[in-house]
């Protein structure tokens, strides 16, 4: 049997025994000490691994919740915005689900790992002639008029399924944390932990980190052209803005920036000396983490939100090749130990 967050946390979240579920056993991600990043930050840093969900990233728990909502409503078809994680999961929970899915994504600019999932679970992939921002203001528009379920994080059924990782932190640190670094693009995952610690009576410090070129809610105004290596987070006018910066407000926190250069040097560190692939925007935290400090934290909770296996190019683009060796044993000895 698939036991995925509804079944785990269904006391907590607005699903009935006997409503449908759409699962595919998302959740119960791995929580891991840093030995390395602890001695660097100089504070004791845990790493969620959220790219351990079915589709490697944390739209999972928001997407079965989403999508088994969609289905208890009696949709037929759901539809999002997205650059490129959304997307990918939505096609995945709409397959499992029998329904029909349409991803809005910009084109050119969605990492070729997530582009791959959408296509092969069947979406219909629509690559607009523009930003994230602008394919979100025209699917919210879409939704007026057709019925169509929308799945972006301004669906309140996201926020409920991705509260639980921050349910998960709580329960396996025995709730003694200090502070929580996450990447911001949407800003509804930031505001899905804060909902999900107080909910659990705790509250840590919410760090929010956005890519330089991509950080309205530190700039305290929208971007037109946001850019940055982490496509993931190229994002410039955030749906969840005021609560997002509620979160962090509340919680004793911050928002920060962090450039494409920080954020390379801590997705590398990350996997050079921890063992741990994340995707480049979920390195940003950590980058931040690094960059800024967590104030007084003794122990910090990185949320490492993608996989990344999700942006191959990104990945062989900034490492050494493959050393290319004739098929003779003294070639390949001097390939190995060179
Ligand atoms: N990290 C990754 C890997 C993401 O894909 C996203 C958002 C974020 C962080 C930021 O989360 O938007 O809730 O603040 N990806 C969305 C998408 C926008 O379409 O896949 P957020």
């Amino acid at each position: 049997m698939v036991n995925g967050i509804i079944e785990r946390y269904r006391d907590r979240l607005p699903f009935a025994p006997g409503d449908p579920v759409v699962s595919l056993g998302e959740g119960n991600t791995p929580l891991v000490l840093a030995p390395r990043l602890s001695e660097r930050a100089g504070v004791e840093v845990w790493l969620k691994l959220e790219g351990a969900n079915p589709t490697g990233s944390f739209k999972d728990r928001g997407m079965t919740t989403a999508v088994s909502a969609a289905v208890r409503e009696g949709a037929t078809a759901v539809v999002c915005a997205s650059t490129g994680n959304t997307a990918a999961s939505a096609a995945a929970y709409a397959a499992r689900a029998g329904l029909r899915c349409a991803v809005v994504v910009p084109e050119g600019n969605i990492a070729m790992g997530k582009l791959a999932q959408a296509l092969v679970h069947g979406a219909r992939v629509i690559a607009l002639k523009a930003n994230f921002d602008a394919a979100l203001t025209l699917v919210r528009e879409l939704v007026e008029r057709q019925p169509i379920s929308l799945v972006n994080s301004v669906n309140d059924f996201r926020l409920q399924g991705q509260k639980t990782a921050a349910f998960e932190v709580v329960e396996a640190l025995a709730g003694e944390l200090d502070a929580v670094c996450l990447p911001v693009g949407n800003a509804g995952n930031i505001t899905a932990y804060w909902l999900g610690f107080t909910e659990s009576g705790r509250r840590p410090r919410m760090l929010g980190f956005q890519a330089e070129g991509a950080a309205p809610l530190v700039r305290g105004a929208p971007v037109e052209h946001p850019t940055t290596i982490a496509s993931a987070i190229r994002i410039g006018n955030p749906a969840r803005w005021e609560e997002a910066m509620d979160a962090m407000r509340s919680s004793g926190g911050t928002v920060a920036a962090v450039s494409d250069g920080q954020i390379l040097e801590a997705y590398r560190f990350l996997a050079g000396a921890e063992g741990i692939f994340c995707e480049p925007a979920s390195a940003a935290g950590v980058a931040g983490l690094l960059a800024h400090g967590a104030q007084d934290a003794r122990r910090v909770v990185c949320v490492l939100t993608g996989h990344g296996l999700k942006d191959p190019e990104i990945a062989v683009g900034n490492a050494a090749g493959a050393i290319s060796c004739e098929p003779e044993l003294s070639a390949l000895e001097r390939a190995v130990l060179q």
